[in-house]
């Protein structure tokens, strides 16, 4: 089957439902059996499809979205939690122990590092953050005890794309786990598990809901690793409740047409933006001049709406008159929903690896690029350079 074919079909199962399209919603934290050979039977074959025995372990409902995840992917099952870091902590915590070594990409989502600098960190881990572009130099920092290789490309701040295949080629050679934050595709155009990826982690908060309205991250695995993970989810305490569940799988059935509007709309707005006065480079790897892009045609078939823009250097009042004035993008942290969003960034003060190729940077802004007109998004930020060389 095609990939919107997938979108479309994957977790349905109207026959098991009356008809009914969608999947009912389950509010459930007891499930009870009416035997106790049918508890026992029950409970030994816990994380099969369609068993279920206590709310935190899922429910129809949750199956349904994890089938689509997993199908859409690529990979053979997943778990949805409460938001996406607590995917990425369940990930973590299904592998590593004390006396481990972790390979984090320097690039990495600013509470993802946080969960390394402090919980790890104090359960006993080693974390060694790596350059995005490392490719298979990662083979150089791999040590005895290293245990997992985690990686998340393009980095959702600068935009760095990882040469994947050779980081986890060398990973597999001394028997390492990868892990992905795949937030950036999503599933859409990047697909994990046919470059030997052993888990995918997702902000299902981002394109996957898709309408700024809901927590959640997904888990996608490999057979091999499933258990493992998915115990892993289990013991964190962090399952997604079925309304939002609901709502992430309407999201998901979207996704590829939606992903291919902020696709196209973010490429007009870098290439207009690449050729700004004020514009220093635009971090984009869709874009014939970044540096990313030889990568991302390789390993990417499209990109979504999330790109950065480096600013030539310019005070802080300037940024703010810009900004503050604008009408059709809205100043938030998140990312992936129906509309646009503008954030002043700083790269540096999140990196160690690679600290200084962002301190000699101008200004850095993230843009989403959401699903309102073109013309409108650009003429905003037309007016916002306006106020900007205004107030200079
Ligand atoms: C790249 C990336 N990964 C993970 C997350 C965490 O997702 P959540 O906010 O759902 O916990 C985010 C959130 O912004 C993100 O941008």
């Amino acid at each position: 089957m095609k990939e919107d074919t997938i979108i479309t079909t994957a977790g349905r199962h109207p026959d098991e439902n009356h008809g009914f399209v969608n999947p009912p919603v389950y509010h459930a934290s007891t499930i009870v059996s009416p035997t106790l050979a049918e508890f026992r039977e029950r409970r030994s074959h816990r994380w099969e499809p369609g068993v279920f025995t206590y709310g935190r372990q899922g429910t129809p409902t949750h199956e349904a979205l994890e089938e689509a995840c997993a199908a859409l992917l690529g990979g053979d099952r997943a778990v949805a939690l409460s938001s996406g870091l607590a995917a990425i902590n369940a990930a973590l915590f299904a592998f590593l122990e004390k006396g481990d070594h972790l390979l984090m990409v320097d690039s990495v989502y600013g509470p993802s590092r946080r969960v390394c600098d402090s919980f790890l960190a104090r359960f006993g881990v080693e974390t060694t953050y790596y350059d995005p572009t490392i490719g298979a130099g990662i083979r150089d920092l791999i040590r005895d005890n290293t245990k997992l290789v985690y990686l998340e490309s393009p980095g959702s701040l600068t935009f760095e794309v990882q040469d994947i295949d050779p980081i986890v080629e060398e990973a597999k050679k001394r028997g390492c786990v990868t892990i992905i934050d795949d937030t950036w595709s999503s599933g859409v155009f990047f697909k994990p598990f046919q470059h030997g990826i052993d888990v995918s982690a997702i902000a299902a908060t981002k394109y996957i809901v898709g309408h700024s309205d809901v927590m959640m991250g997904m888990l996608t695995t490999t057979s091999e690793h499933w258990q493992r993970v998915r115990q892993a989810a289990s013991d964190l305490g962090a399952n997604a409740g079925p309304d939002d569940v609901y709502l992430a799988l309407r999201g998901l059935r979207t996704i590829k047409v939606r992903m291919l509007r902020h696709y196209e709309t973010g490429m007009k707005l870098a290439r207009w933006l690449e050729a700004r006065p004020e514009v220093e480079r635009v971090l984009h790897p869709a874009l014939e001049s970044d540096p990313g892009h030889a990568l991302w045609k390789r390993y990417f078939t499209g990109a979504c709406g999330l790109f950065g823009v480096v600013l030539k250097p310019v005070e802080e009042p300037a940024i703010a008159a810009m900004l503050d004035g604008l009408e059709l993008y809205g100043m938030g942290a998140s990312w992936g929903g129906f509309e646009s969003l503008i954030l002043l960034t700083d790269p540096a003060s999140i990196r160690s690896a690679t600290r200084a190729r962002w301190e000699a940077e101008g200004p850095t802004l993230r843009i989403h690029a959401g699903l309102e007109d073109p013309d409108d998004l650009i003429a905003d930020l037309e007016a916002g350079f306006a106020r900007m060389n205004a107030a200079r």
